[in-house]
Parts: structure tokens; C-alpha cells; sequence
């Protein structure tokens, strides 16, 4: 036999092919698309890991004090393979999903009290990008993990989460102002004058008053959720209110790069941010997949864990995002030859050092 690290050994594959054991054998009721659902949740889970182990290395980097530009890099690549892993996994749906609901019947039954409330590795990954507790659908949903679980969703609860540090390491950005420069003075006067442009074409375009009277009121809804974003007092009642999460500043940030994402300094960062809504945008996309085979599985039964099933799962789609004060901002976006231009002084830091003039 071949000496030194052996392929069997070095994968643990011993543990891990062991690790398929039917509940329906064990009451002698063999249901033979079992082992189905026993592989898929634990691909699942394996994959799970590797997102975290992702994750968690994001984090780390993001929350260093001055986040050095090749870290950056780092974290674009480890979130895009994230975004990747929960794309492909939730494709694996469609593999349970050969099990008819009937077959499920076989051994369904054999599973209570177990239930997905009970994956830890989904809770701690919720918990790690960022997501508050109390914006869950299922506060109790604790009542299904184990102690030792429990303290460390706890500690990681008390830790840098995803959106605590991608806030913190927007809030460092510089460039916001300079000398008389400040950019939310001047991006300001542009989205006003956007909005005075909106109420003459309004103006001339709508004949019935009825409807023009509607138009200027959502234009001046508008305005005032625009000026929300430039004055720190009204921004506040948001975030009490709890239609933003994202503080001030590091919204202002992130609307600074959004605007300026041509500048060589800002294409990586703003690909990094892209990124990371893209993988709320997955999560959400796994959840509404998850939702939408369980509801063929077990129609509107209640689930192992006690909630309603398919119902509980549905609210989760679009309760439980964490990044979309991000994926707002759009909302507040001029068209391209309106932004403003940077003063020099700035407009040269964002670019290659080597730049020709
Ligand atoms: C026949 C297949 C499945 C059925 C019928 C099913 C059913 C359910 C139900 C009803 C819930 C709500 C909690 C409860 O009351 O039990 C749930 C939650 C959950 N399931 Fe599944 N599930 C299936 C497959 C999977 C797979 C393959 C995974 C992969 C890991 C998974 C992971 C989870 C997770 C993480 C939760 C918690 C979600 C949350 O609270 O937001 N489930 N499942």
C-alpha cells in the first residue's frame, strides 16, 4: 500500500460516508429516498461551512482600523464565491425535489421534533452577515438550538457582524469634504434641481389636474426622503424608526462611491459593496426556493419545529435582509452627466498614481 496522506484519510471520508442513517430503518419502515434528504441537507451544511469560514475571514479584514487596498481585493473575491456557493446550493433543491410529497409521507413522521430551526451553522450565518434579532418573523426560534450553540451565536452576536464593519470601514472613507468642498452640499443642490426638473416635465406632459396634483405630491414625497439623506437630525428619525439601519455618514460613503465608481480608487470598493447585496439577493432567493418546495412537500402542514411551515418561511423572504439600505440608494441616483465634478484636489487622489495628464 502507498505510504504518507492517503485521499480516504485526508477527507475524513470514514466520518463522513458513515454519516447517513435512516430513522425509517431503525422502525424497520425503510424509506428508500431518505438517504435523498439525509445527503442533501448535509451538502448543504458542508457548504454552509465554507461560507462562513468566507464570512468570517470578510469580516476580520473589513474591521481592521485602515483596510489596506489589496484586502480589499481579498474581500471582493471571498463574497463573490459566497454569492456563488449560495446560487449553486440552492439549485440543489431541484435535486430533493425528484422525492415526491408522497415519499416524503414514508418517513416524515420518523423526524419529529427535528426541524432546519435547528441548523446552527444557518443561524450563525444570519447572525454573522448581520441580520437583528429583532427583525426576525421567529423570535423563539432559540428554543431549538443547543447551549453550547446558543453562546456562540451569542458571542458572534457581541462581535464585528458583515454590515457592522462594511459601516465602520464606509464611515473611514475620506474624500466627503474638503477646504469649502462638501459633497453632500453639492449633491444636494443636484437632486433638487433634479426634482424642479421633474415637476416641468410634469407640468408639461400631464393634461388632467387631477393627476398632476397626484404627481407633485409623490415628487415632493420624494424630496423630503432626499433631504433625509443630507441633514443628520431627519436621517436620525429614520434610523429610531427603523427604516434605515446604515448610519449617517457611512450612507453618505456609500452614495460617494456609487456616484464616482468610474475613479480607479473606487471600482474596487464598489464592486466589493455590489457583491455584498448580491449575496443578501441570494440568501433571499435560497429562502424563497426553500419556500416554494416545502409548499409542494407538505402544502400547508405546520413544520417539525412548530411554526406555520410554508407560511413563517414566506415572511422571511423579504423580513430578513440585511443590506438593503444599500441596495436603496439607488433611489437617489442622477443620471450621469448631472454629477457634480469633484474638485481637482480630490478627483487626483482617486485616480492611478501613473496617470498621464
Ligand atoms: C422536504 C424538504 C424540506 C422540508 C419539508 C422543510 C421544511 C421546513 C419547515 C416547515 C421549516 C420551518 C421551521 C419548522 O417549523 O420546522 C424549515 C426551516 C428551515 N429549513 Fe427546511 N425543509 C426541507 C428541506 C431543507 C433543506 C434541504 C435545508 C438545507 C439545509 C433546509 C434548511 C432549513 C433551515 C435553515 C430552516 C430555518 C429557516 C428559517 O428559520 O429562516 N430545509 N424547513
Amino acid at each position: 500500500m502507498q505510504k504518507g496522506l492517503h485521499y480516504f484519510d485526508y477527507l475524513g471520508l470514514d466520518k463522513i460516508l458513515s454519516a447517513q442513517e435512516l430513522e425509517s430503518d431503525k422502525f424497520n419502515k425503510h424509506a428508500h429516498d431518505e438517504m435523498l434528504f439525509i445527503i442533501t441537507h448535509q451538502a448543504f451544511e458542508l457548504w454552509f461551512k465554507q461560507v462562513l469560514f468566507d464570512v468570517d475571514s470578510v469580516i476580520s479584514l473589513l474591521s481592521q482600523q485602515f483596510v489596506p487596498e489589496k484586502d480589499i481585493s481579498i474581500c471582493y473575491q471571498r463574497m463573490g464565491r459566497v454569492k456563488q456557493i449560495l446560487t449553486f446550493v440552492t439549485g440543489q433543491f431541484e435535486i430533493l425535489e425528484t422525492m415526491t410529497p408522497l415519499n416524503f409521507t414514508d418517513f416524515r413522521n420518523f423526524l419529529n421534533p427535528a426541524s432546519g430551526f435547528q441548523s446552527f451553522q444557518f443561524r450563525l450565518l444570519e447572525t454573522k452577515l448581520g441580520l437583528p434579532n429583532d427583525t426576525r418573523v421567529n423570535k423563539h426560534f432559540e428554543n431549538a438550538l443547543k447551549t453550547e450553540d446558543l453562546q456562540l451565536l451569542e458571542s458572534a452576536r457581541n462581535s464585528h457582524s458583515l454590515f457592522s464593519a462594511i459601516e465602520q470601514w464606509l464611515e473611514n472613507m475620506p474624500f466627503l469634504q474638503l477646504n469649502t468642498y462638501s459633497f453632500s452640499e453639492e449633491y444636494k443642490q443636484t437632486l433638487l434641481a433634479m426634482i424642479e426638473k421633474d415637476k416641468e416635465y410634469a407640468k408639461e406632459l400631464i393634461e388632467s389636474p387631477e393627476e398632476y396634483e397626484k404627481r407633485i405630491q409623490q415628487i415632493d414625497q420624494l424630496k423630503e426622503s432626499f433631504l433625509s439623506l443630507f441633514d443628520e437630525t431627519l436621517y436620525q428619525k429614520h434610523i429610531e424608526e427603523g427604516s434605515r439601519r446604515l448610519s449617517f455618514k457611512a450612507t453618505q460613503a456609500y452614495l460617494f462611491i456609487s456616484l464616482y465608481a468610474d475613479f480607479p480608487l473606487l471600482q474596487l470598493p464598489f464592486l466589493l459593496l455590489q457583491t455584498v447585496i448580491e449575496v443578501d439577493n441570494a440568501l433571499s432567493v435560497w429562502r424563497y426556493h426553500h419556500f416554494k418546495m416545502v409548499s409542494k412537500m407538505i402544502g400547508r402542514k405546520i413544520g417539525t419545529g412548530g411554526s406555520s411551515g410554508s407560511d413563517y418561511l414566506l415572511r422571511t423572504v423579504s423580513a430578513q435582509r440585511v443590506f438593503d439600505d444599500l441596495g436603496s440608494l439607488a433611489s437617489f441616483l442622477v443620471a450621469r452627466d448631472t454629477i457634480p465634478t469633484l474638485p481637482e484636489e480630490i478627483a487626483h487622489q482617486l485616480r492611478f498614481a501613473y496617470e498621464i495628464k
